[in-house]
């Protein structure tokens, strides 16, 4: 079976062919640095940027898997949720194809792809591809736009355990950056510089890190940085400053999210936990998540960064 799958519902422009139980191609366009002068994402920039872009990506993908229009089964997109006018595009442009080839139109909601997308690869443990090695877990979904604990009770069926109450992980990340005076989006490049920075240099709230449930708060932690910044005019000037600041926080951000992954993973019982989304490209996520899963016996499946942003 071979599947072209579209996906246009924020700021990529992608397209990839899916077959013999593995990704053949993927090809991804970014409109970063389109939107990065506007500081956020322009959905009507993004919806015509798409448009321009796709038929090109589409394309490439075909051809860099070796694909005849003839050789699919079957076209997908992302169907939401997203920027509805750049979700459009995507939708469209597959449902078109799939019309004019005649195949199945497959709509594919935007948080089920993250939450299986860890199992997209060979599993280094067992060597298995994929869904065939997958076993009952516990999910972060952690983007610009969602910050969600899924619970996988079996392949099909998940259930949603909790969400953030207001700003996504990412969005925190981009929002603080700001602050900062750093370029959009700002997460990879608090990353960068919380690498050289003392995490412990400034203390800053781990918002509902005691709360027994399963929800998560951004916007709080974003807003001390604010009034942090305001009593402390010209510090994020100074460069080490600026790294202990970011690294700071990070740590904030990651406790959050790896405390409350692991706690439910422990409650729920199962034996593994997985994590997908832009934030799980973050280098202390991946290397706190890492160490603490092993510490706490659990199976650790991430989706590598390329599997983690939209794709
Ligand atoms: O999944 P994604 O590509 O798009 C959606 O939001 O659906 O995630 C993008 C988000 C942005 O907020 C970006 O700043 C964040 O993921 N991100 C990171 C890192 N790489 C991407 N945040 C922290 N550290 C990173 N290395
Ligand atoms: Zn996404």
């Amino acid at each position: 079976m071979r599947l072209l799958a579209l996906e246009t519902s924020c700021d990529e422009t992608s397209a990839a062919v899916v077959g013999e139980d593995r990704v053949l191609s993927n090809v991804v366009a970014s409109q970063v640095a389109l939107h990065a002068e506007y500081g956020g994402v322009v959905p009507e920039l993004a919806a015509r940027e798409h448009l321009a872009r796709l038929p090109a990506v589409v394309q490439e993908a075909l051809d860099r898997s070796g694909t005849q229009p003839a050789d699919l089964q079957a076209v997908a997109s992302t169907l939401g949720p997203g920027l509805p006018q750049a979700l459009l595009v995507g939708a469209r442009a597959a449902q078109s194809m799939a019309y004019a080839l005649n195949l199945p139109y497959l709509g594919i909601h935007h948080h089920e792809a993250h939450l299986y997308s860890p199992w997209i690869e060979i599993d280094g443990r067992t060597g298995e591809v994929g869904a065939a090695g997958f076993e009952p877990n516990v999910s972060l979904i952690v983007s610009g736009g969602h910050t969600i604990l899924v619970h996988l009770i079996s392949e099909l069926h998940h259930r949603v355990l909790g969400a953030t109450l207001d700003d996504a992980a990412g969005e925190c990340f981009d929002k603080v950056a700001k602050l900062l005076g750093l370029p959009y989006p700002g997460g990879p490049l608090v990353d960068r510089l919380a690498r050289e920075g003392h995490a412990g240099a400034f203390d800053f709230p781990r918002p509902l890190l005691r709360d027994p449930g399963d929800e998560f708060s951004f916007s709080g932690l974003k807003t001390s940085v604010r009034y942090f910044l305001e009593k402390r005019p010209g510090l994020a000037d100074d460069p080490q400053a600026l790294r202990d600041l970011c690294a700071s926080v990070q740590a904030a951000i990651v406790d959050v999210l790896v405390s409350k992954l692991l706690g439910a993973a422990r409650r729920l019982g199962v034996g593994c936990v997985t994590a997908s989304g832009g934030v799980t490209c973050n280098s202390s996520f991946r290397e706190r998540l890492t160490r603490e899963a092993a510490a706490q016996g659990l199976r650790l499946r991430l989706a590598s960064p390329a599997y983690c942003t939209d794709n």
